[in-house]
């Protein structure tokens, strides 16, 4: 039975606050929920708590989450497994910023999952780990430039800040490298060649004209940041090729894929190995880790006199026990219940668009997908394909099913995803909520009332908050 909503008034009442104390209230620009807010006002809405595959909000709604923080929990929210273990942790000290043990336990379980695997540093946060992978590159080939890709995220740090969602208006037929926040300084830009994802002849020509000065290529190897698009069949290993023939390092940034799409991330399902990678997210079902790995040859350029990566923070005994006990728990089963409650889900939410003649594509992969309201008729391949999308009804459809306790994000860019905590209660129940909402997100504004202005998922991400998690 799908429970009454109760509103967010509390939440709001905390939210004009935070307001006058946090800038805009927030502390990452993309908590910014423009649907729920009464006024133009920004809001955002409070959580109380979370466990397994629900989360509680300030006003006592709750909610089946498929969110999961933007992908780290993989497990379920406060998997006792895992907090279990880190309490053991946690009694020996928080950080020493000294080694440890459970570092060469934890590189040897990645060692273990992971293809390109051959060395491990640790840092935080994803943005860190892209930061210091760009830099190796930029020492192990002695070239300052880098590519990446419309749409493709990588952290908010100046090097990678760009193209990432650009408004679709002021896309050019030439692909610009356009810059996602002020204060990044402007030559950086020179720095920084943008290409278009799955453009293979695209790709081909910007790096023979441009091999002489490119360190590396960084993608994500599902792009999953501005919707979920797959690479096409051959594009990443086209990548690795030209990598390989021009000196260029290729680094594959799994800060989403890595340990979600398979034990050895988007590397092993697509038989392709960088020679960097970057992992956070679900490597520690929420702890705050990350880490760069790959080749031994190019992970040396980490020495003294070499290149400096450092962190007071950096592999504290709380997030590597657990890391190493996410990993471990990452076996099969976990696996097939994420694909099976994930490929449910997908192939209904099909069905129910279908029998209800909505144009619309699913796309992605089962433990990180999403669904868009779009008549071109086939999956989309690339930032571009954007402008085929109707991001209004999707931003109604959150919002009905929010109302229902069904939780999405409000960005229709970012996935939905499963973990493994969701259960087949949960998935009768988001379904349900799924055929109760749709017939109110088709009626324009109708379901919103009268206080509800509708802001879309892209009009935000592209109006003024720039792409942060
Ligand atoms: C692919 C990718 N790389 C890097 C990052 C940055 O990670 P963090 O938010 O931990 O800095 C993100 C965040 O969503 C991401 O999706």
């Amino acid at each position: 039975m799908i429970l009454k909503h109760k509103g967010f008034k509390r939440s709001m009442k905390l939210y004009s606050e935070a307001f006058k104390i946090i800038p805009y209230g927030v502390s990452s620009n993309t908590r910014l929920w423009h649907t729920i807010c009464p006024t133009f006002a920004p809001c955002a809405i409070f959580i109380d708590r979370a466990k397994g595959s629900h989360l509680w909000d300030v006003d006592w709604n709750e909610y089946i989450d498929y969110r999961l923080a933007f992908g780290p929990v993989i497990l379920g929210h406060s998997y006792k497994p895992i907090t279990n273990f880190v309490h053991k942790y946690e009694d020996r000290g928080l950080v020493y910023a000294l080694d440890n043990e459970l570092e060469i336990k934890v590189t040897k379980q990645i060692l273990s999952m992971v293809p390109c695997a051959e060395m491990v540093r640790y840092a935080n946060t994803g943005t860190e780990a892209t930061m210091t992978a760009i830099r190796i590159a930029r020492a192990f080939t002695k070239k300052d430039k880098i590519i990446k890709f419309e749409g493709h995220y990588h952290g908010h740090h100046d090097y990678v800040l760009f193209s990432t969602d650009i408004k679709l208006e002021k896309l050019t037929k030439d692909v610009r490298t356009v810059p996602m926040s002020l204060g990044i300084p402007h030559p950086i830009k020179n720095l920084v060649i943008t290409a278009r994802w799955n453009d293979f002849e695209g790709i081909e020509r910007l790096v023979r004209r441009h091999a002489d000065e490119v360190a590396a290529i960084i993608c994500e190897p599902i792009m999953a940041n501005a919707g979920v698009i797959n690479p096409k069949k051959g594009f990443l290993k086209h990548l690795k090729k030209l990598c390989n023939e021009h000196g260029i390092v290729f680094i594959m940034d799994e800060v989403k894929t890595g340990f979600r799409l398979a034990p050895g991330g988007a590397q092993e399902v697509f038989k392709v190995k960088p020679d960097l990678a970057t992992f956070a997210k679900s490597m520690s079902n929420g702890y705050p880790i990350s880490c760069i790995t790959g080749r031994k040859e190019v992970m040396e350029m980490l020495a003294p006199g070499k290149v400096v990566h450092g962190g007071t923070y950096a592999s504290n005994p709380v997030s590597l026990a657990a890391t190493l006990a996410t990993l471990k728990l990452l076996k099969p089963k976990v696996f097939k219940h994420i694909y099976s409650y994930g490929n449910a889900l997908m192939k209904t939410v099909h069905e129910i668009l279908t029998e209800r003649g909505i144009s619309h594509v699913v796309q992605g992969y089962p433990s990180m997908f999403q669904f868009y309201f779009t008549k071109a008729g086939k999956a989309f391949q690339e930032y571009r394909d954007w402008k085929h999308v109707d991001t209004d009804t999707f931003a109604r459809l959150q919002f009905e099913l929010l109302k229902r306790g069904v939780m999405l994000d409000e960005d229709n860019g970012e996935p939905m995803y499963v973990c493994y905590s969701h259960s087949k209660e949960d998935l009768h129940k988001t379904l349900e909520a799924f055929e109760e909402a749709i017939p109110n997100a088709l009626v324009p504004k109708s379901s919103l009332g009268k206080h509800f202005t509708l802001h879309t998922g892209l009009t935000r991400r592209v109006s003024h908050v720039g792409h942060f998690t």
